[in-house]
């Protein structure tokens, strides 16, 4: 099969806490319709390259591409503007919320009108992306 392109690049990132050095130039490519793993161990910076792709963080050089251009999200806001979701480690979930209000959090207008969200309407988009997601998965056999 033909390789898709790639939709997000991060290059050589470097990312430090005072003396600490998180990230040691990270660069890898994310293609479209390609779900990536990226496996460490504690402490070993898959938090902190994520939330540099979400726009909470800021490297402190190199840099990332979406789809060629020059991607550098200042907020979440900003990165979900651009399609970029982050999913966050069950201790950052909110207890309180349903899975899908916790995928879909910021984004409720979008599933109501006048301050009154559709449930129904939300758990059923939050069924479709977990069924895609589980598609992909069963199809790349991991
Ligand atoms: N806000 C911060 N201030 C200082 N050091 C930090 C901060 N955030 C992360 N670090 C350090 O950066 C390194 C990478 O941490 P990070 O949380 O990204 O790892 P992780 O791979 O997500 O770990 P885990 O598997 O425990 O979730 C660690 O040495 C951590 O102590
Ligand atoms: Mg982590």
């Amino acid at each position: 099969m033909e390789k898709s392109k790639v939709f997000l690049e991060t290059k050589e990132i470097v990312k430090k806490f005072g003396e600490v050095t998180a990230l040691d130039h990270v660069s890898f490519q994310v293609r479209r319709g390609e779900i990536q793993g990226l496996i460490g161990e504690n402490g070993s910076g898959k938090s902190t390259v994520s939330s540099i792709i979400f726009g909470m963080l800021a490297p402190t050089s190199g840099s990332m591409a979406l789809e060629g251009k020059t991607y550098r999200p200042k907020s979440p806001l900003e990165a979900r503007a651009n399609h970029i979701s982050m999913i966050v480690q069950e201790k950052d979930t909110i207890d309180m919320l349903s899975v899908a209000e916790n995928i879909f959090l910021g984004e409720e207008a979008s599933f109501g009108k006048g301050g009154f969200v559709n449930t129904a309407k939300m758990n059923e988009a939050a069924r479709m992306a977990l069924n895609i997601i589980l598609a992909v998965k069963n199809r790349q056999n991991i």
